[in-house]
């Protein structure tokens, strides 16, 4: 049997999709016998004893939230010496068309620096398939969660 993996589910949310991504994100690895501690980024635990963080943030002018910024300055060392997969929520996913989809792959280079400053392993793009709640929420229809996948737990 692998042993259970505890896990730090970190998110930075405005309007409640990058939340939303994370409880799921959360529940799926709850399932599969981690144990998860999910929190919002100003009340994220400290890291030791965590054998993976998965840190989130709403992409805004092409970056994470400042207080998500803000944490991975602050955790640099903490977060490189662990086994960190960041993912952003943004409408780049729900981008249709060629130009669409290429455009909505392209990893912001701002994000792109914070995931070599943590040497995250992995980094995903999200949307999230709902109604427009807000007028920034991501269209029902946007295929977000099946893009963003599950976790592999190591
Ligand atoms: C001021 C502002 C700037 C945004 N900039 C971007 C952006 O650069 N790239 C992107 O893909 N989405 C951008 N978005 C869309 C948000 O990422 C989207 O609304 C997302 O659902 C927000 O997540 P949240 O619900 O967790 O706050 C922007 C939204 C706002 C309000």
């Amino acid at each position: 049997m692998t042993p259970t993996r505890k896990v730090a589910v970190i998110y930075a949310t405005e309007q409640g999709s990058t939340r939303d991504i994370a409880e799921f994100v959360a529940a799926d690895l709850a399932d599969r016998g981690a144990e998860v501690h999910l929190r919002e980024v100003g009340y994220a635990p400290g890291l030791a004893g965590f054998d993976m963080v998965i840190l989130g943030s709403a992409i805004h002018n092409m970056d994470f939230l400042p207080a998500a910024v803000d944490y991975i300055g602050r955790n640099r060392a903490e977060l490189a010496a662990t086994d960190v997969r960041l993912f952003g929520v943004g409408l780049g996913p729900a981008l249709r068309g060629p130009v669409g989809r290429r455009i909505g792959r392209v990893v912001p280079e701002k994000i792109a620096a914070l995931r070599d400053a943590v040497h995250a392993r992995d980094y995903r793009l999200s949307c999230l398939r709902r109604g427009l709640r807000a007028s920034w929420r991501i269209p029902e229809g946007t295929n977000a969660l099946p893009s963003h996948g599950r976790w592999p737990l190591r």
